[in-house]
């Protein structure tokens, strides 16, 4: 089945961000993927709440927040407020992550939860039928631009297989390091949505680029 495409535009020039809001606006994206860092959780810094909100303003897309920050559940209500459609939290910052799952759930949004490239699937054992997403970092978070990390695939075999197991209606997400030749093999072994920032954006002509990356299956 062909890949839902959600494009990060962390490594856009954020002068033009409406023009970049535009291009997947009228490309073949099926979300808009952000990038939240917070420079405590991950060794970088991105953009916060007055950026989401004026992006918010003109994208037509659903929205997917990758937030890289410590204590998510301080904020849910506020990105909520801000339109966001998947609300995905780091395993690894969640001390009580079935409440913070609860939370974005309550508050009406879908809730995913993301692994770091170290962090094992079967730790996802007894919230798998809770998620509506599973996000498989496939580099560490923190850059755009970075190689993928080849065991990835399977993580994310043993993850279909725990999702078909339990029933769960998590769609399997995989961020980092997405071409054509990774996202091939991605699909293959089981990813729903790719996620793809440098690819996309450094080439010459991104919207023909979102419908190739769509294509694969
Ligand atoms: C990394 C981010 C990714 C990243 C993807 O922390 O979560 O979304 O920007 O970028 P590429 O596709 O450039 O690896
Ligand atoms: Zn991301």
């Amino acid at each position: 089945m062909n890949p839902l495409l959600s494009p990060s535009i962390l490594s856009t020039d954020f002068c033009r961000l409406q023009e970049t809001v535009e291009i997947i606006n009228n490309s073949k994206a099926d979300w808009l993927h952000l990038d939240i860092m917070d420079g405590v959780f991950v060794p970088n810094i991105s953009f916060g709440f007055p950026v989401i909100e004026s992006i918010a303003n003109y994208c037509k897309k659903p929205l997917d927040a990758h937030l890289m920050t410590v204590h998510p559940d301080r904020y849910i209500n506020r990105y909520k407020e801000l339109k966001i459609n998947t609300l995905t939290v780091h395993y690894e910052t969640c001390t009580h992550l079935h409440r913070v799952v609860q939370q974005i759930k309550a508050a009406g949004m879908k809730a995913g939860v993301a692994l770091n490239p170290h962090t094992p699937v079967s730790l996802l054992e007894d919230i798998a039928d809770e998620l509506d997403l599973a996000l498989i970092m496939s580099v560490n978070p923190g850059f755009g631009g970075q190689s993928f990390i080849e065991n990835s695939c399977r993580k994310i075999s043993v993850l279909k297989e725990m999702i078909i197991r339990k029933g769960s209606p998590a769609l399997i997400e995989v961020d980092g390091g997405v071409n054509l030749e990774t996202g091939a093999r991605l699909v293959h072994h089981g990813a729903d949505v790719l996620v793809a920032g440098n690819f996309v954006f450094s080439s010459s002509n991104p919207l023909e680029t979102v419908a190739q990356l769509k294509q694969l299956k």
